[in-house]
């Protein structure tokens, strides 16, 4: 009887800690990091997304489309392509899409936001583990004609930021210069918004090219 209470005084403890200790997670997946993600994260389990698209976007199921690729969402700002989409549904799919024309338009930027910051963090995984070389005239040209990075970068800036990091740190600042700090799905400036869709759209080849150019200002 008393190693009976001792043993459920003991689990009281220790399932406590175990509950403090891991993140809150459901269907969809774990808690995103600010509310305006986590209302965004809420309507994406709600309105079942996650059910055809997958919890982290690589779920592509019954014919859905594959989000973390998909152009139409690499091209979306603040849910302008996705919000009609979502609205209207896709009904003359064999496997059809619902629509959900309850949704407010804030509801929309907020579900639009967490699509995107799902879809940086899956693309930025990507990325960043290939261990493709690039060709470093193909990034040269890159980084100043269909790349826009001289529009911000010059050679000097891209040579103070080359000596600063080893390749492998190299590569995850030029994809998102701030690491991935929570953030509204929502860009703080220009530069934020441009590496944002940088992440979300860079295709690998492009991403190893620039990479192995920046390598050689070192
Ligand atoms: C029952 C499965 C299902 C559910 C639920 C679902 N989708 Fe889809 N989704 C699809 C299918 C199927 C397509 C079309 C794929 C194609 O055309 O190749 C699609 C396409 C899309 C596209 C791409 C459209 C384009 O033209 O490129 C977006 C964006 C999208 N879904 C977002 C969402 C969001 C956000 C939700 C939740 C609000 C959602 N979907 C819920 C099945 C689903
Ligand atoms: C709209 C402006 C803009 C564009 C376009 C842009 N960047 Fe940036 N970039 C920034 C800003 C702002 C920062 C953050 C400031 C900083 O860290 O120097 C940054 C940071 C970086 C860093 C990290 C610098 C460091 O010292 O940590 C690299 C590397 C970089 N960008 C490379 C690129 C490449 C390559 C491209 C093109 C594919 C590009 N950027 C496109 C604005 C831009």
């Amino acid at each position: 009887m008393l190693r009976l209470l001792m043993g459920a005084l003991l689990c009281v403890g220790a399932c406590a800690v175990a509950q403090t200790a891991a993140p809150a997670h459901d269907a969809g997946g774990y808690a995103a990091p600010t509310a305006k993600l986590e209302h965004g994260r809420k309507i994406f389990v709600e309105s079942s997304c996650h059910f055809c698209h997958g919890v982290d976007l690589t779920g592509a199921l019954m014919g859905a489309a594959d989000l973390m690729h998909d152009p139409l969402v690499g091209a979306d700002n603040d849910g302008n392509f996705i919000g009609p989409v979502v609205l209207a549904g896709l009904p003359n799919l064999q496997t059809a899409m619902p629509k959900f024309p309850e949704l407010t338009k804030s509801d929309i930027s907020d579900l639009a936001g967490y699509v995107h910051y799902l879809r940086q963090q899956g693309r930025f995984k990507e990325l960043t583990a290939s261990t493709a070389t690039g060709d470093v005239a193909a990034g040269k040209t890159y980084f100043a004609g269909s790349g826009g990075c001289s529009g911000c970068h010059t050679e000097a800036d891209m040579r103070a930021a080359a000596k600063k990091y080893d390749r492998t740190s190299l590569r995850a600042h030029l994809l998102l210069p701030t690491g991935l700090a929570p953030k509204d799905g929502v860009a703080n400036d220009a530069g934020d918004a441009a590496h944002r869709k940088l992440v979300e759209n860079i295709a690998p080849a492009d991403a190893a090219n620039v990479s192995a150019y920046l390598e050689t200002l070192r």
